[in-house]
């Protein structure tokens, strides 16, 4: 199966990979006639400076349509990072922890680095207990925050454990700053950016390639980094120069750039998030109905539209029956399938670029796969 990309010949795969993942074979096409020659101007956006006009043109179109797309106020401002998603995890605490602790929940192995990692600069207070096993959240009405807590941290969507949250919270009190990680549900549905005090993503899932993390914070709430922030993480500082303070990674934010418009083009986030329903029904479908063949260990409120982890064979998956899942569906094209090793089974990761048809082409060899091994 091949197909034909600016002339030049393309295997065609499936790629479920929970990043670096799926990139829309039209942005790909565009980034390959630029490359040499970038609209005309006779270098490649990797040659060209960041100070250029030409680059400006391209962060600064990157950002108006993070902005359009999830309808940024104006008192947010949209920062383009390095230091990928876990670079935040220090970030965050680095310029936001005001008052020396902050409340986190634990919902997954994100959520749960971010929380260790923020323990080196101050508290960190739990506002439920870790689940012993991800899947599942505890009850919102029985959070407890502190009282001199800087900001509520959460990962909106555990790519590793499938576990998904909503993007409104009952029980956060008001005056608290809401910092999501947001890292793969990142423009795959909208939200209301004004409830929340931060989000951040690395590009890698949903916007384009590692390298870049995109921000979006509340102005009045960074400006008093702590002495030790290094300058490349300090928002206050990354703002004034418009996420120029150093050498931005270029490439990423034009790739981004790319996806966006992508995106505006397909119709926006109701479509991504339209979308990324009907594939994760798909799927989840085919494991309900089962009986218990396929397991996803999550709880039917939190299940992801993006990262559908599940094993094979029963609760604990059968290895013999992963191993030629994997072989099989890799005959058919499908790739990049295998869940995390800390969790095992497998893993669909459901992104924007991921169509419907591709993931029906997973759906129909799941059904098919449990019919010919079932008892
Ligand atoms: C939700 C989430 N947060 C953070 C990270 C870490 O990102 P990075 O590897 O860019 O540091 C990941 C990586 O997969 C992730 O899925």
């Amino acid at each position: 199966m091949e197909s034909v990309v600016n002339g030049c010949i393309k295997k065609k795969i499936i790629n479920f990979s929970p990043g670096p993942a799926k990139i829309p074979e039209e942005v790909l096409e565009i980034a390959q006639k630029e490359l040499v020659d970038f609209q005309g101007h006779g270098l490649s956006v990797m040659e060209m400076s960041h100070r250029s006009k030409e680059f400006e043109s391209i962060i600064f179109g990157a950002e108006k349509t993070v902005r359009e797309l999830l309808d940024v106020p104006a008192n947010y401002k949209v920062l383009f990072m390095q230091g990928g998603g876990a670079g935040q995890f220090s970030a965050v605490p680095l310029n936001l922890m005001r008052t020396g602790t902050a409340d986190y929940l634990v919902s997954g192995s994100w959520s749960q680095a971010a929380a260790k990692e923020a323990k080196k600069y101050g508290t960190v207070h739990l506002v439920a207990p870790t689940p012993e096993k991800f899947g599942s959240v505890p009850d919102e009405s029985e959070w407890k925050f502190s009282d001199n807590s800087s900001y509520f941290y959460h990962c909106g969507n555990e790519t590793v454990h499938g576990v998904e949250l909503p993007t409104t919270f009952t029980s956060v009190p008001g005056h608290l700053p809401i910092v999501a990680d947001i890292s793969s549900s990142l423009m795959s549905r909208k939200f209301d950016v004004s409830k929340y005090g931060m989000v951040f993503g690395g590009a890698q899932k949903n916007v384009g390639c590692a390298g870049v993390v995109l921000g979006i914070i509340r102005e009045d709430l960074f400006g008093h980094a702590r002495k030790e922030c290094p300058s490349v993480l300090d928002y206050k500082l990354l703002d004034a120069h418009t996420s120029l303070y150093n050498t931005p990674p270029c490439f990423n934010v034009y790739v981004m750039g790319l996806v966006l418009n992508w995106i505006k083009k397909h119709g926006g986030l109701d479509a991504m998030d339209e979308m990324s329903q009907r594939k994760s029904s798909l799927i989840y479908s085919v494991i309900d109905k089962s009986n218990g063949f396929y397991y996803n260990p999550v709880d039917k409120r939190y299940r992801s539209r993006m990262n559908v982890p599940f094993r094979v064979g029963g609760v604990n998956g059968d290895e013999e029956l992963e191993k030629r899942f994997l072989q099989e569906a890799g005959k058919l094209h499908m790739v990049q399938l295998k869940g995390h090793r800390s969790v095992g089974g497998m893993r669909a990761s459901l992104y924007n670029a991921v169509t419907v048809e591709e993931t029906q082409v997973l759906a129909d060899f799941m059904q098919d796969f449990y019919d010919r091994n079932r008892v």
